[in-house]
């Protein structure tokens, strides 16, 4: 919807009228889409300040640290909520009913094996492969086994791929980690929990039961939630950009777990961990805090920061508690634990900090929930494209709803002029 206008004047130039949208929420968009018919480009590297989408499906407030799916907040969800109800919402735009829920479950549970000849596929890759380049390598290569839900232009497949992949994620994640540890594959139980039934495949061995803890439940529960979905983040734009084109859907979150393997997205867990476990003790921390801050030191605090939140991440104040619960439940006293704490109240008090509004992320606590429950860091990011490919197929479907149109950015080219050419090789 549009009310307001803005002009731009190029000097010598007639002006150019241009359209203010608004949303149901947040900030006005200015529509520059008529601008590359005039001659001109917007330029903003990074998207600080484009819209690349109009959007249903999640609402962020960075300043306030608001986060909504569906309009609904996030703390709620994780409270009152299962991660397989979140999804049928991102996914379906409200609440189930208790007889949509049942249905959803039921095809997300018919879903869960995989083609037993992909089992052959992972004895393709070292057993010291990081998970993550297995995960993105098997899900791509899921195309090359579900052929019958590939047309994109066709709703049916678009609806089976997308069951397709939200209830084999859990399947190939654990595959990843049993492969690496060189354990036999554990098939997925069905009258397990969406949370549960991940554990279960990824802890069980044929010569022992896994009971699985409530808690533990629970927390995973939790974490999938709060990882389900973000906006327009990198590896979503990603799967975006890739879908586009037309892309399978296997191909386009494939695409996608590439862009949340790095450390600035995804991988921010796992090296979180890493940085807490290297600053080791609680007398150590002023030394990295002013590494931090120091700019000829690459280093980062990892855990803190976020491209939208300028304040605390909604999914943190969550993620913390959960910590707590779970460290209680395992009657575990975590020096890590003591390390994150002391390190977020040193820097959420410290000027650098402060003025530049950087805040704990939802990584910054995860990390050491996976870590307790045995998850070694390796699986952390594989744990988070598992969760996130919700997100990533709801932002897919939608896109194609709404009807795709290829994303080709422009440039600002600032290469050679046409010059030319002569071989400099040896004849
Ligand atoms: N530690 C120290 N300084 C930081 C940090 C940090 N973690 N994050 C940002 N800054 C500083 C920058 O040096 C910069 O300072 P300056 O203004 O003096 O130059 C300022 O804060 C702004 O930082 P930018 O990099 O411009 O902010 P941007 O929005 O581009 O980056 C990002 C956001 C990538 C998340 C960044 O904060 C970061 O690298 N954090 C650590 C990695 C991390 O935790 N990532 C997880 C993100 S959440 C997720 O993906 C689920």
């Amino acid at each position: 919807m549009s009310d307001k206008k803005v002009t731009l004047t190029l000097q010598g130039e007639a002006p150019v009228e241009l359209d203010v949208l608004h949303g149901t929420l947040g900030q006005d968009v200015v529509d520059v889409r008529t601008l590359g018919a005039q001659g001109l480009f917007t330029y903003d590297p990074g998207f600080t300040s484009t819209a690349s989408c109009e959007s249903q499906i999640t609402y962020i407030d960075g300043d306030e640290g608001i986060l909504l799916h569906r309009g609904f907040p996030i703390d709620q969800l994780a409270t009152h909520s299962n991660y397989l109800e979140v999804c049928y919402i991102l996914l379906n735009g409200e609440a189930p009913t208790q007889a949509q829920f049942d249905d959803f479950c039921t095809t997300v549970t018919r879903h869960t094996m995989i083609h037993e000849q992909i089992t052959r596929l992972f004895h393709g890759f070292r057993r010291d492969s990081h998970p993550m380049a297995v995960l993105c390598g098997v899900t791509g290569a899921l195309a090359a086994f579900y052929h019958d839900s590939l047309d994109v232009n066709i709703e049916r497949h678009r609806e089976i791929a997308a069951f397709r992949l939200l209830s084999k994620m859990p399947t190939v994640a654990a595959m990843c980690y049993k492969y690496s540890i060189g354990q036999p594959f554990v098939y997925p139980r069905n009258d397990l929990s969406y949370a549960g039934n991940f554990l279960n495949m990824m802890f069980s061995t044929p010569c022992e039961e896994y009971v699985v803890n409530p808690v533990l439940e629970r927390a995973m529960d939790r974490i999938l939630i709060l990882h389900a979905d973000h906006e327009q983040n990198a590896s979503t734009s990603t799967v975006r950009t890739a879908g586009s084109s037309g892309a399978n859907p296997f191909a386009c979150i494939a695409a996608g777990i590439a862009s949340l393997w790095g450390p600035a997205h995804g991988g921010a867990n796992e090296a979180c961990l890493r940085m807490l476990e290297e600053i080791s003790t609680v007398e150590h921390i002023p030394e990295f805090v002013r590494r931090a801050k120091d700019k000829n030191d690459s280093f980062r605090l990892m855990g803190f920061g976020h491209r939208v939140y300028k304040n605390y991440d909604p999914r943190a104040t969550v993620m913390r508690e959960t910590c707590h619960e779970v460290l209680n439940e395992l009657g575990m006293k975590d020096d890590l634990l003591e390390v994150a704490m002391e390190l977020e109240h040193i820097a959420l008090n410290d000027p650098y900090f402060i003025e530049r509004k950087l805040y704990p992320n939802v990584d910054f606590y995860s990390g050491i929930i996976l870590k307790a429950m045995g998850i070694p860091s390796s699986m952390f990011t594989v744990i988070f494209a598992m969760a996130r490919t919700v997100g990533w197929i709801a932002h897919w479907k939608e896109m194609h709803d709404d009807g795709i149109k290829i994303a080709r950015p422009r440039q600002l080219y600032t290469g050679y002029e046409a010059r030319e050419f002569s071989s400099q090789l040896k004849e």
